[in-house]
């Protein structure tokens, strides 16, 4: 997939990507690449991260791999050594059937090493950039934050009033590090950007442990042949393929988005707050069929199975049908086009699956 990356800040000569071997980190880290020849990278995951394909030569020595275990204090130090970095992509985690089925790694991932990341960009900019503006310290959040009784499908999430319960170790956890963030920031240790991210569609790879995975298998799966369970209904004629809303945002967008959160300036932030809900757009389980039936043809209906899973079902219940962007949109953001994303999304996925062939 090719990029046109925002323009990083001036003095950004060096960042520091974790989770770069995960979905998005892989797509941050190409694009940067691309849109940036003269920034250094430092890409981070539990194994050392994949340089991503298609890049020259002189492209792939911009990229430094490294894997560290994020969970283990000691190895975030190795990430900083000998380097002076500017901006920091806070990208690992364990996402939320896993943090779910396992408590203990969750919050050891996605509360404490962040915990610990956050304290170690401190003592490095204390170290090493005294005199140099704070570090650029973009969090990627989760819409999993919401929750709780304000949150039902005929819902639209306003950031200013709705509430944040948070019905997942996971959103917990997000919740957790977005303070987190927003005091360092209000300290002036760390300039952050908390981004409550829409789910990305459509993934590749394979299925993530998330619950709103369906939405990308239901389109990655029957294009490949393969399979798919949708398990928020039992047939066609089920009432949710209409009633539930997933609220989504292409590839393409929230790379450009995440990378662009490092551009604004601070001081666009108001004082109280440094998190924005990326914009994105509403579908349904309907549109999902119909998008995969205009890209990859009638045929593929076949590999959808339908079958209510009470788990999924259960948060799907209170997800809100739909999320305010006009603040985001107000500060630059981009976002999808509400009648047509989702197909141009599948369609990009449909395009990019041919070319790896
Ligand atoms: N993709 C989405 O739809 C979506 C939606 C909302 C929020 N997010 C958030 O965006 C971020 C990136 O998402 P993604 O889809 O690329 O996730 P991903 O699961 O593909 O990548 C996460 C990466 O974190 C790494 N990781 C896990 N534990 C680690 C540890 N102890 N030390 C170092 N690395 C570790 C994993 O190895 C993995 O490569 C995550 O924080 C996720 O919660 C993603």
């Amino acid at each position: 997939m090719s990029f046109s990356s925002p323009e990083l800040p001036s003095h950004v000569k060096t960042v520091l990507v974790t989770g770069a071997g995960g979905f998005l980190g892989q797509l941050i880290l190409a694009s940067l690449v691309q849109s940036h020849p003269t920034v250094q990278l430092i890409a981070t995951d539990i194994h050392p991260p994949r340089i991503p394909a298609g890049l020259s030569s002189e492209e792939e020595k911009l990229i430094t791999s490294l894997a560290a275990d994020l969970g283990d204090e000691s190895s975030i130090a190795t990430l900083f050594e000998g380097k002076k970095v500017d901006l920091v992509f806070a990208l690992h985690g364990i996402m939320s059937g896993g943090s779910e089925s396992d408590f203990e790694l969750g919050y050891r991932v996605n509360v404490d090493s962040h915990v610990s990341l956050l304290k170690y960009t401190t003592k490095h900019s204390k170290l090493e950039r005294a005199g140099s503006p704070a570090v650029v310290y973009v969090y990627a959040s989760s819409q999993a934050v919401y929750g709780g009784p304000k949150c039902l499908p005929e819902a639209v999430v306003d950031p200013d009033t709705t509430p944040l319960f948070p019905e997942s170790s996971y959103g917990v956890s997000k919740a957790i590090v977005e303070l987190y963030v927003y005091d360092y920031s209000r300290r002036g240790f760390v300039d952050g950007r908390i981004l409550r991210l829409p789910t990305v569609c459509v993934r590749s790879g394979l299925p993530s442990s998330a619950a709103s995975s369906f939405i990308s298998g239901l389109v990655r799966e029957p294009l490949n042949g393969q399979v798919s369970v949708c398990p928020v209904a039992d047939s066609p004629e089920d009432p949710n393929m209409d009633s539930l809303g997933v609220h989504v945002t292409s590839v393409k967008t929230v790379v450009k988005n995440i990378i662009y959160s490092s551009t604004v300036p601070a001081s666009k932030f108001p004082a109280h707050s440094r998190t924005i809900n990326l914009p994105g757009i509403t579908t349904t389980p309907r549109k999902i069929i119909e998008a995969l039936v205009k890209v990859g043809g009638e045929d593929k209906k076949k590999f959808v199975e339908y079958k209510r899973d009470a788990q999924v079902l259960a948060i799907t219940a209170h997800w809100p049908g739909g999320f305010d962007p006009s603040y985001a949109l107000s500060l630059g953001f981009g976002q999808d086009d509400p009648e047509t994303g989702f197909l141009t999304a599948s369609q990009t996925f449909k395009e990019e699956l041919e070319a790896s062939k």
